[in-house]
């Protein structure tokens, strides 16, 4: 053979050894956490597509699982990359929130940010970045600005989610027609079909996970399929001509894993709202945490009515008594819906009607705002939209504008219907669309709502929301959202929550942030005489159980009367805190909580069960040393139970105690307990 033949056919096999598919992945880069624990390593294999998995204490947690996307306008992002470049640094500091479950957060981390492209001619990049705690991880994929890959349409993000091990998964369904509100599915991993996020795993060897996304701007919400092979896969909600639609440059939410050896790290983690940007309103102090009473109750009980008539509740003098009713017992709000018009005739199916800047015949708006202001009580608005968003949009600068003058600096939103019915109408008498609440579209309708509540200083708490991924961090003025199977279930649920589901609430949907689940329903009575599973005690413990900066004393004022005890504790507990400890639980079957006021001493807890009566003894060494508290203990008594009469044996009763001692509180079948500590002084 010629000389030159030869070294050609050598060059050639060597190219063909470089170039040839390695028969395993490649490790390419890794980032470990700041202690350590965790490990993320990500791959590229022989076909160039990307895997990350995760280690903890060197043992696989996440298996290989695959990144990438289907576009709709543009080939698949999936396969034939190559490595241009990877950095890493690590990060920590702490920082204010204005409110919250706690004052400081740290924010500690190591970052690994790599750029990929394809090897062929167009070169599309994608950037992956990894955020690696020590409770957990958060990554995103990043799209360079890029002539080949500008208007980017997605029809399914590949990202994958492989637990290694089998485990319990703790769940509600995704894209069924009542949308967040659902109770709680415990199922093998395996049998989960799809699901809405944050989900909780637990795996055999006692791991807690939950898994869900940081940060949801401009994008589809994030739902789990389970993938032919078992791995979980992000599967997003639709929407039209994509699911997103966007140019680069843009940046996904992020993917996030809360990693812990107990329920309780998941619950105290601030991975979440790590992953977002920092404030940028501002001085939010216009916005107080608070109590508030209302016009609610009794509409769920169908007792009075949204709509104008014989029974509406939104009257007048109606108002006047809960006023009245908020200022005797230090509650700053007042929250009164069917106050405008628009509720006549069947709302649920439309909300056209609806006009925010029209209080109803009567209703004296101006003059209840005045009457409240001179009580040093504030009415809280409420923006039902039945879901005519477009309708909505239209309106709520006025809308804002006029509460704004009139000292109502919150409003509760609504988007009742059914899932995938938003009706969204780009012009005047144009078509409508149809979206989904956790679609783009809302995404990006809620951030409009936020910027122009806050240019009126006003505060958000929407119903039928948007999932929560932490924005509260970005727009303080988004204060609370409801998002799951809240009170309102045990007025005309069927069936009524469960004990287990506000005991499951606090290792789920709570995860995500603060819940307006409306607790306090004190007379354990829905509609018609319907049960409510619940001790009267477990009704004080919610409001420290499932955190909202404002929480709704949620009962008729009559009611109240008759339980002066169990409201004591209602008017006296916070609503605003500088610290949150989970001290004990298991998910879906208890947990007790202790929070402490924020700017003052006293400390809070509360303990909720599910149907199995249990002890809980609860080591009281977060109190402060050398200081002497009362307790003013709130418990289920001697035999009480979560049906029939036994649900209203209660207990109040106080005792002193110090840092150090044990608290044992037994809890009954659907029962509760709460607990105030007041420093005692000298
Ligand atoms: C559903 C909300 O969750 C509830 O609180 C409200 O009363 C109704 N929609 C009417 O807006
Ligand atoms: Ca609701």
């Amino acid at each position: 053979m010629h000389r030159s033949t030869r070294i050609a056919m050598i060059a050639a096999l060597i190219a063909t050894l470089v170039l040839a598919p390695a028969a395993h992945a490649d490790t390419v880069a890794s980032v470990s956490s700041p202690d350590g624990t965790l490990k993320v390593e990500l791959d590229l294999n022989g076909e160039g597509r990307l895997a990350y998995r995760v280690l903890r204490e060197g043992k696989p947690l996440i298996v290989d699982s695959r990144l990438g996307f289907i576009l709709r306008n543009n080939r698949q992002l999936l396969r034939n990359f190559r490595l241009d470049a990877q950095s890493a640094r690590s990060f920590d500091e702490t920082w204010e929130q204005p409110w919250g479950e706690r004052r400081f957060v740290r924010n500690r981390y190591n970052e690994l940010r790599t750029g990929f492209s394809e090897k062929d001619h167009e070169r599309r990049r994608i950037d992956v970045v990894f955020r690696v705690f020590d409770d957990g991880i958060g990554f995103r994929y990043e799209f360079p600005q890029q002539p080949t890959l500008d208007a980017v349409e997605i029809v399914e993000e590949l990202t994958e989610f492989a637990i290694a091990q089998p485990a319990i998964a703790w769940w509600i369904p995704a894209l069924e027609w009542n949308r967040e509100e659902y109770l709680y599915n415990r199922t093998p991993l395996a049998e989960v079909g799809i699901a809405q996020t944050p989900i909780t795993l637990r795996t055999g060897d006692g791991t807690h996970l939950s898994i869900h996304e940081a940060a949801l701007i401009d994008y589809a919400g994030m739902n789990l399929m389970k993938g032919g092979d078992g791995r979980l896969r992000a599967s997003l909600t639709p929407g039209s001509p994509a699911n997103v639609v966007r140019r680069s440059p843009f940046a996904t939410p992020w993917r996030t894993i809360t990693i812990s050896d107990r329920a309780a790290g998941l619950v105290e983690s601030s991975l979440i709202l790590n992953l977002n940007e920092p404030n940028k309103l501002g001085d939010v102090s216009w916005f107080t945490p608070h109590k508030y009473v209302g016009v609610w109750w009794s509409l769920h009980l169908d007792t009075e009515t949204w709509a104008t008539g014989p029974r509406h509740g939104a009257t007048t003098a109606n108002t006047k008594r809960y006023i009245d009713f908020a200022a005797a017992n230090g509650f700053r709000g007042v929250l009164v819906e069917g106050w405008n018009a628009g509720w006549d005739g069947d709302w649920f199916a439309n909300g056209w009607d609806f006009d925010f800047r029209k209080p109803t015949p009567d209703y004296d708006l101006q003059g209840l705002a005045a009457y409240a202001k001179s009580k040093g009580v504030h009415l809280i608005g409420h923006h039902e939209t039945g879901c005519a968003v477009s309708h909505y949009e239209r309106q709520m600068d006025a809308a804002f504008a006029l509460f704004d003058k009139l000292g109502i600096d919150a409003v509760k939103t609504g988007y009742v219907c059914d899932a995938g019915q938003i009706e969204r109408q780009d012009v005047a008498d144009g078509p409508v669309i149809r979206e989904w609440h956790e679609g783009q579209w809302m995404s990006r309708h809620h951030l409009r709502v936020l910027e122009a509540a806050a240019k009126h200083h006003v505060a958000i708490n929407s119903h039928e929301p948007i999932k929560d991924t932490g924005l509260r961090r970005t727009w303080p003025n988004w204060i609370s959202r409801e998002g799951a199977r809240g009170q309102e279930f045990n007025a005309w649920g069927d069936p009524p929550n469960s004990p287990e589901h506000e005991v499951t609430l606090v290792y789920t949907r709570m995860l995500a942030g603060p819940m307006d689940y409306t607790p306090g329903i004190v007379s354990l009575t829905g509609k018609h005489g319907q049960e409510i599973g619940s001790t009267l005690a477990r009704q004080l413990a919610l409001y420290v159980a499932l955190y909202s900066p404002i929480q709704m004393v949620a009962d008729l004022p009559e009611h109240y009367a008759q339980h002066p005890d169990a409201f004591q504790f209602i008017k006296d507990v916070a609503v605003d805190w500088d610290e949150s400890r989970l001290l004990a639980g298991e998910v879906g079957e208890y947990a007790a909580i202790a929070r402490k006021a924020r700017g003052g001493g006293e400390w809070f807890i509360g303990a909720i069960n599910d149907r199995n009566p249990r002890e809980v003894p609860l080591k009281l060494d977060f109190l402060d040393a050398g200081k002497r508290y009362r307790a003013e203990i709130h418990r289920d008594g001697e035999g009480a139970d979560w049906h029939g009469a036994a649900r209203f044996r209660f207990v109040r009763e106080a005792r002193e105690v110090k840092r150090g001692d044990t608290l044992t509180l037994w809890l009954a079948g659907g029962g509760g307990a709460a607990v105030r500590l007041v420093p005692i002084e000298g």
